[in-house]
């Protein structure tokens, strides 16, 4: 055939198949008028939020890995087209604050079919909720009792996860007891979950190309690995064993080196032999290397020189430097840090001697386009698991129990970590376990308290007491680093005697508690650098202290140690004990 006809064939193919499409759309919203019917014979609002989210976690589920990512956004119109089929509803935002951007959220969340409107008193907003057909965006998370009939049925979250206001309207069907989690799972299945700390990429085609040229390249990890990884957090999970992870706050382009590399691995080797040799029990190492190239951030954007610009967000997704167009995301800087990683499992692994104590790799599970693209599935057990590194953890801004990043987690065979902030209940707790470790397989899970200082004694015995009273198993492991941080002289910085007094506060609570303190979770550096104030000889050299992290400040090799040594001194008493 020439190839002009073939092309007059093809799309004439595809006028058919639009043809098709039509028709069925027309079809499923003649059947929705006949529910809406059905329902309360005409009138009152036709609100099913949780019939809308089976709908869309059934078909993404369904839905081929290249298909499923456009399925929620597809059928959200369609969704929406529908309610306006059934009653037409409009959605009423109070408040004048924020205006674009709540109203992009909504749009994002709801589609475009549904009229808008701006109310400013909330009272007047609810009462026409009450009476019509209306959805009401309420600010903020919570607020006062609602009048009669009508109820919150869905929050509104910000691109970083937050809760930024709930909607409330007259619901035609009570919500029935959520599913969700006995669905099956498969590596998209986060896509249709709200996801925090996305990058906003400016091109999603480029992305897709990164996503399938990641999704070529091989693991950088083996199921073996993993899985041996998982027994010997089984062991610190009953008191045989301690964990030690660290590394990086962010690796950067800028600072690699095979010899920093080296550095950082016998440091966390050099404080497991401190810890478990006074402990008198063996160390398992977990670098925070070979992935850590994505940062969740508190604030999307930042003033430099009298200009807002995006935030760095990490060299995986965008530049250091401070200017617009560097802190654009860029999807090939994806496929440059997993050069990166490939060279630093080899370096991390050639240079151990043969015999060694093996050093796992780990990173936080932010980048999900990523995480998926690595997933590999393993035919002889019927798992799957993340390619991408060792253990994963769940950051403290992407810990949402319904969200994209816990949905991804719950997945993969791999052991898993869980940040727990001051912010976490023991209720919040208890779901997430639940969810990422329905099975209470030691081993599986890693929960890494960051309270703070002043604050750990108040949120961590609470947590430690549900997980007992439940009776459920994981490694508990202290990150006494991020709930410290100080500014000076305009940069991040983080005292060593905060650290060591978190750390020492998590033992004694640990001991309290009847639980094992099974290890630490640092941000580290083997290399010369001085970010964290205290500790070691040297004083605080302010704004000409060596400081190379592309984020958070990290102990240097001395600071490290004097750590080490702490909690070398808190386990010995004990160990000589056990001994004697
Ligand atoms: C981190 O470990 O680098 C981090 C961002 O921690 P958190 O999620 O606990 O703030
Ligand atoms: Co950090």
């Amino acid at each position: 055939m020439r190839p002009n006809a073939m092309l007059a064939q093809l799309r004439d193919t595809i006028d058919q198949i639009d043809n098709q499409i039509l028709d069925l759309v027309e079809q499923r919203l003649t059947l929705c008028r006949e529910i809406a019917a059905a329902k309360d014979g005409g009138n009152g609002l036709k609100l099913c939020p949780d019939r809308q989210r089976q709908v869309v976690d059934r078909l993404t589920d369904r839905a081929n890995d290249e298909t499923a990512p456009a399925v929620p956004h597809i059928w959200r119109e369609i969704m929406a087209q529908a309610v306006q089929v059934q009653t037409p509803t409009r959605i009423l935002i109070v408040g004048k604050a924020d205006r674009d951007r709540r109203l992009n959220l909504v749009r994002q969340a709801y589609g475009s079919a549904a009229p808008v409107e701006w109310i400013d008193d909330e009272a007047d907003a609810l009462a026409i909720a009450a009476a019509d057909d209306a959805i009401v965006v309420l600010p903020g998370a919570i607020g006062a009792a609602l009048p009669a009939g009508l109820s919150s049925f869905d929050q509104l979250r910000d691109e970083q996860g937050v809760i930024v206001g709930r909607l409330v309207g007259r619901i035609a069907q009570p919500a029935a007891p959520s599913v969700g989690r006995t669905r099956s799972w498969r590596p998209h299945s986060w896509r249709s979950r709200p996801a925090a700390q996305q990058p906003c990429y400016p091109n999603m085609r480029e992305l897709h190309r990164v996503e399938r040229r990641l999704a070529a390249r091989a693991p950088l990890v083996e199921l073996n690995d993993i899985d041996a990884l998982r027994s010997s957090l089984a062991a610190v999970a009953r008191g045989e064993a301690v964990l030690v992870q660290g590394g990086d706050c962010v690796e950067t382009l800028r600072e690699y080196s095979p010899g920093k590399i080296r550095l950082t691995a016998d440091l966390l080797l050099q404080l497991g032999a401190q810890i478990g040799g006074a402990a008198d029990v063996p160390a398992v190492h977990v670098a925070r290397l070979a992935g850590q190239y994505a940062k969740p951030r508190s604030s999307q954007t930042e003033i430099v020189g009298g200009m807002e610009i995006p935030v760095y967000r990490g060299d995986g997704i965008n530049g250091e430097d401070a200017d617009a167009a560097a802190r654009l995301p860029d999807p090939q800087r994806l496929l440059a840090v997993h050069d990166q990683a490939i060279n630093t499992v080899h370096h991390l692994w050639d240079g151990s001697a043969a015999g060694s104590d093996p050093v796992y790799i780990s990173h936080e599970a932010l980048l999900l386009n990523v995480e998926q693209a690595l997933t590999q599935y393993d035919e002889r057990s019927g798992r799957w698991w993340a390619g991408s590194g060792h253990m994963l953890w769940v950051g403290e801004r992407t810990r949402q129990l319904d969200g994209a990043h816990v949905e991804y987690a719950r997945g993969i065979a791999n052991p898993i970590g869980l940040k727990c902030g001051p912010s976490m209940s023991e209720d919040e707790l208890l779901r997430l376990v639940e969810v990422l470790d329905p099975a209470n397989e030691a081993g599986r899970l890693v929960l890494i308290p960051r309270h703070g200082r002043d604050r750990i004694a108040d949120g961590l015995p609470r947590l430690m007491r549900a997980m007992k009273r439940e009776g459920r198993s994981a490694v508990w492991c202290i990150d006494p680093m991020h709930g410290n941080g100080r500014i000076a002289d305009g940069r991040k910085v983080r005292l060593v005697e905060d650290i060591v007094a978190e750390t020492l506060a998590f033992h004694d609570i640990a001991a309290a508690e009847g639980i094992w303190a099974g290890g630490v979770h640092l941000e580290l550096t083997g290399t010369d650098v001085m970010e964290c104030s205290g500790g070691g000889r040297r004083r605080w050299l302010g704004s000409r202290a060596p400081y190379l992290s592309g984020c958070d400040p990290r102990l240097n090799r001395q600071q490290t140690l004097e750590l080490g040594a702490a909690i070398a001194n808190w386990h010995a008493p004990s160990a000589r004990r056990r001994a004697g």
